[in-house]
């Protein structure tokens, strides 16, 4: 079926909480999500599949439109930006918040710091608002390692439970966004599939509002 809607989902947090919003607007994977090394999932709604992939290409295949629908991380949309995308919903899902961090106690007060993050847009824009020279260092994971090995002053992460920064010596100083997962959309198909896709947003919406 050519007009299939395609809803791009990530694996973790997302995938375990947006399922069961899914599956109580009657949308369910017709086999086990969280088991299948599949990407590429029909559900019980044949004009809808789900595709499962990282959260940092969820942007990219909703702006080409390849996937008409996504659910990703604020985060997410902030570093990488969302041209091309309708951000209608919030889920309210995989809550945390972006913040800096650094080791316990922490003064500052050099005129350059060194900042290590996966989120290097984020943390430019948030030090460049504050007059602050940041050097920023790219990295993919792990971020609470930097300070301790010397290779940054702060890291720009998500921080759920504290629990990650804690366990490494370290505390959070300041929160840069709140963080929650939301439905994105590709602008095209917004319009060209209005009648599929809004009903769809709908249902959805009055399901997060009802809790
Ligand atoms: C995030 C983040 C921290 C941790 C924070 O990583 O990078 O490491 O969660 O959670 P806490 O405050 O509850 O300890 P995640 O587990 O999402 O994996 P990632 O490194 O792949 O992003």
């Amino acid at each position: 079926m050519t007009d299939r809607l395609t809803l791009a989902l990530t694996k973790g947090r997302i995938l375990k909480e947006t399922l069961p919003l899914l599956a109580r607007a009657g949308i369910e994977p017709l086999e086990d999500v969280h088991s299948s090394r599949k990407l590429v999932f029909p559900t019980t709604r044949d004009d809808l599949q789900l595709i499962i992939i990282r959260g940092s290409d969820v942007p990219t295949y909703v702006r080409h439109g390849v996937a008409q629908l996504g659910v990703v991380g604020k985060d997410i949309l902030l570093e990488h930006g969302a041209e091309g995308l309708y951000e209608p919903l919030d889920l309210g899902i995989a809550r945390c918040r972006l913040m800096t961090a650094g080791p316990t106690g922490w003064r500052g007060g050099k005129a350059r710091v060194r900042v290590a993050t996966k989120f290097v847009n984020i943390a430019r824009r948030h030090f460049a608002a504050r007059g602050v020279h940041a050097e920023l260092i790219k990295l993919y994971g792990a971020m609470e390692l930097a300070p301790m090995m010397d290779l940054a002053d702060l890291i720009v992460d998500i921080v759920d439970t504290g629990n990650t920064l804690r366990a490494n010596g370290m505390e959070p100083l300041e929160e840069i966004a709140a963080i929650s997962s939301r439905l994105v959309v590709n602008k095209a198909a917004m319009r060209s599939s209005h009648r599929r896709i809004q009903p769809l947003v709908d249902q959805l919406a009055s399901l997060v509002e009802g809790g």
